[in-house]
């Protein structure tokens, strides 16, 4: 896109160099609960009442966590037996379906089970503690008249009670009101599999409620039931009271109280666990559960964390699923909307991860969401922000501010992500303003209302959560909208001085209009200032082509690659004249010299074209040029699909991006990957102190600060190049070697290593990408953020950074500021895309300030360093 029109070219940025506490900021893994499909023999269908475990009979689970099934199955084993040798039999055919998939994946010829999960409002008792020990006589004498309640409604649901085996109700809550939790199973024979899309999520809820509540009081019953809940329920997750092997029921205070998953600070979680933890309030308040340490497998269906917003597992009443490691210095938080959480953790039978520490404790629970503002500025922010929000919840804020004046809101973060929603409709969890609605992520929302009250709704439902966002709103006066600032077109506000700065602050290009060009601009035909530097640039900085126009060189001359004339006899005379070498570059005859910018084979033949390595074209007769680079590197697979656009990064773009972790300080420095067990960055990231392997981690694939869904791996070995030189940052590179290879994928990639004769001419653009911040001694982006920046002439370079420029540094950038690197990219990637590939031009290094005119970022020139990273690397 055309730097002028689109707006976006502040490169974002923040102090990541030292303590970096941000917004945090997650992203929500995506989520679907697997439906439920497991299988298994029928013993329990002749005795309905049966209180035997629900997975016993049924363990044909299919997936893989048939560890755990076994285990479950070994638990309950003592129950079956007595029960003798027919449930033996069962026991036996479960084993040999267990390896199964299940009837609805596959077609085979077994059984398909349905799991409701939900619970029962009750009133008219006493709530006493007792109920929540299965064990008590309390439990027992009410769980089961209720399950008899269940078991004759279930009976006589028209389409649905041929299937029905049996329900469960294993446990209690109280709150605002008082619940049992129970289960319900139906099994459909193969032959009936017509019936299972009846099976919906709202199949059971109406008939059940009809039939307990409408059914009135029963005189057995030593309560009253006023409504059912009931939801699909993810197997996996459903256990009963005598399952019950890694189980915790835990009451909250005021102060936090710990947990640990099994094997934390130790030896990491077991395989095979379903572990839960049951966290309990006083009526009136709600649960702050927060997440201090989170390591389990980066795969969530290999291991996972769920959180629920009731005792029952069921679909609808997920706050969250997680699964990946957290950076320490971003925690997990989450709310409830009533008084219970279930917290579970399920493992596979494969690797073993830390686990999790985490605290809860009660909070009251919030009385009103929302209010009446009626300062002149203010802030609004979603219920326990920046905790996740709670199920569940709606607020109405509404702003006055007096007549004469109107409103404007900003929303710097905004993240409301829930599986399955879809941007644009809305329907699950969203903020309303002026009949628009807003939900999903958002790194930046504007409005600027012409009215002055206006009222904004924000909705979450029941199920899973996300940080809500902050909104920011300022009364402005229609007279004059930005006092001491410039006024754009569109009513929004920029900064006076950078009215006439070249740069299309305003997103309309309004602050550029009508502007008198200094002495170090040039005046374009539109009017518009451009800096003089872009003047023939091969880039169209006027939008109207004119900075472009007279570039030619007269009939004599040669134009060398980046721009310059020089008479035409000099081409192909064996010397170098253009400062970039083209001149000699791609030459052929007699006169041809093999340059230190034409490539050479490995059989040490020359190639006589430019940048001739990994270009998919192969020039040397041994192929040397394709074969020295690393397979798909410089490509970005994930990104083809996606749509790019404004300054956050898009997922994906930049897969060879990497961020370096320094013990608790998360973000330090960028890196690049150039395989999948080395990185490259910037040896200053690696000074006295910081030179332990051990204290870094390297997180990849992700574009926020925080993802779970990020890669992380351990650095075993840093080779800083023995000629840097901490005073003048000559040199400034240093190779990372992996404790274990990253997993190549398409959001982790490799950028490909230019040769030592590949050239990168001034004027061409290239992309810095980083976390850094974002502007001199500015606030910090959580996102990845990307700019477009201008290789710079050499000579240029050298008089604007006052000699202190090596021929191992490159400059990129703009000498009329504003666009720049800053603290805490070093080390990140400088990428040139050459025939569709990306190119490692640069690793961020120095600069005076950031973004400041006429100077432009430094960065170490890789193709002077690649000879060291071959030796290092063998790549
Ligand atoms: N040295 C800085 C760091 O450690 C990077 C500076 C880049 N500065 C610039 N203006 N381009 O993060």
């Amino acid at each position: 896109m055309d730097r002028d029109f689109t707006g976006a070219h502040k490169f974002s940025r923040f102090i990541a160099r030292w303590p970096n506490k941000f917004l945090q900021r997650y992203h929500s893994v995506p989520t679907t609960v697997p439906k439920m499909d497991w299988t298994g023999c029928c013993k329990t269908m002749q005795d309905p009442q049966s209180r035997e475990t629900f997975l016993s009979e049924s363990d044909s689970e299919p997936r893989k966590r048939q560890g755990k099934r076994s285990r479950t199955l070994v638990a309950v084993l003592s129950v079956l037996l007595t029960l003798g040798i027919l449930a033996a039999v069962a026991g036996i055919l479960y084993w040999y379906f267990a390896g199964r998939t299940s009837e609805d994946a596959r077609g085979s010829q077994e059984d398909a089970v349905r799991i409701y999960s939900g619970h029962l409002t009750l009133t008219d008792m006493q709530y006493r503690s007792a109920l929540e020990d299965p064990s008590s006589k309390d439990f027992q004498t009410l769980s089961q008249k209720l399950e008899e309640v269940v078991n004759s409604s279930c009976q006589n649901i028209p389409n649905l009670s041929p299937y029905f085996v049996k329900s469960r109700v294993y446990d209690y809550s109280d709150g605002t009101h008082m619940k049992a939790y129970y289960f319900v199973k139906f099994r459909i024979p193969p032959e009936d599999k017509a019936v299972l899309s009846q099976f919906s999520e709202d199949a059971l809820t109406q008939p059940l409620h009809e039939n307990i509540v409408g059914m009135g009081r029963l005189r057995s019953l030593p309560v009253g039931i006023t409504s059912v809940s009931s939801s699909l329920a993810n197997p996996d997750l459903v256990i009963t009271p005598e399952e019950r092997v890694c189980y915790h029921n835990l009451r909250a205070k005021d102060i936090p109280t710990r947990f640990t998953s099994p094997g934390f600070g130790g030896a990491g979680y077991p395989n095979n666990v379903h572990c839960q933890w049951v966290l309990r309030a006083d009526r009136g308040h709600v649960l702050y559960l927060e997440f201090l340490d989170f390591n389990t497998d980066d795969d969530c269906g290999n291991d996972f964390v769920m959180v629920h917003d009731s005792l029952s597992p069921a679909e609808d009443d997920v706050i969250t699923k997680k699964c990946g490691k957290r950076p320490s210095s971003h925690h997990l938080s989450i709310l409830s909307s009533g008084s219970v959480m279930l917290v579970t953790l399920l493992t596979d039978d494969k690797l073993r991860y830390g686990g999790f520490s985490a605290t809860f404790k009660q909070l009251l629970k919030m009385g009103e969401c929302g209010q009446t503002l009626t300062t002149l500025s203010g802030k609004f922010t979603t219920p326990y922000y920046p905790s996740f929000y709670p199920p569940n919840i709606d607020c109405q804020w509404t702003i006055q501010v007096p007549i004469h004046l109107k409103i404007r809101i900003k929303f710097d973060m905004f993240r409301m992500e829930e599986p399955g929603a879809r941007q644009g409709n809305c329907t699950k969890d969203y903020m309303e303003i002026e009949g628009q609605r807003y939900c999903g992520d958002h790194s930046l929302i504007s409005l600027q209302l012409n009215s002055h009250e206006v009222r904004i709704l924000f909705h979450s439902d029941e199920s899973h959560t996300d940080k809500g966002f902050m909104g920011v709103f300022s009364a402005f006066s229609p007279s004059d909208p930005c006092p001491n600032e410039f006024t754009c077109r569109s009513g929004m506000c920029v900064a006076s001085d950078l009215r006439c700065d070249g740069w299309n602050d305003c997103g309309d290009l309004s602050d550029e209009m009508k502007c008198n060009c200094g002495a170090d601009q040039l005046t374009c035909d539109n009017g518009l200032c451009k800096p003089k530097l872009w003047f023939c640039d091969r880039k169209n900085d006027c939008g109207d082509h004119s900075d472009e126009k007279e570039c030619a060189c007269a009939v004599n001359q040669w134009k060398c690659a980046d721009g310059l004339c020089i008479a035409n006899d000099k081409a192909c005379d064996g010397h170098l004249d253009c400062a970039d070498g083209s001149d000699e570059a791609v030459c052929t005859g007699d006169n041809a010299i093999c340059t230190d910018f034409n490539f050479r084979c490995a059989d040490g033949t020359c190639v006589h074209r430019a940048n001739a390595e990994c270009d998919g074209q192969t020039d040397c007769a041994d192929g040397s040029d394709e074969n020295s680079c690393v397979p798909q590197c410089g490509t970005q697979p994930y990104k083809q699909n996606r749509i790019v656009g404004g300054m956050s990064a898009d997922v994906g773009e930049w897969p060879w991006q990497i961020s370096l972790h320094f013990k608790v300080m998360g973000h330090t420095c960028g890196a690049s990957v150039i395989s999948a067990e080395w990185l490259v960055s910037a040896s200053h990231c690696f000074l006295d102190g910081y030179n332990d392997a051990s204290s870094w981690l390297a997180y990849g694939g992700f574009n926020f600060q925080g993802e779970p869904t990020a890669q992380v791996r351990k650095i075993s070995l840093i080779v800083r190049h023995p000629r840097y030189n901490e005073d003048t940052f000559d040199y400034d590179v240093a190779l990372l070697r992996l404790e274990q290879p990253f997993d190549l994928r398409p959001k982790l990639q490799p950028i490909c290593l230019p040769d030592t004769s590949h050239t990168f001419p001034s004027g061409k653009s290239c992309w810095v990408t980083g976390w850094g911040a974002m502007y001199e001694g500015g606030s910090a982006s959580v996102s990845l953020q990307k700019a477009e920046v201008k290789i710079i002439n050499q000579t240029v370079c050298r008089d604007v950074t006052q000699g202190e420029l090596t021929s191992r540094m490159l400059c990129s950038g703009y000498l009329a500021g504003a666009i720049d690197a800053c603290q805490g990219d070093s080390g990140g990637p400088l990428s040139c895309q050459e025939k569709g590939k990306w190119f490692l031009a640069g690793i961020v290094s120095w600069g005076e300030g950031c973004a400041r005119k006429n100077k432009p970022g430094v960065y170490s020139r890789v193709t002077k360093l690649r000879e060291w990273i071959r030796e290092q690397t063998g790549l």
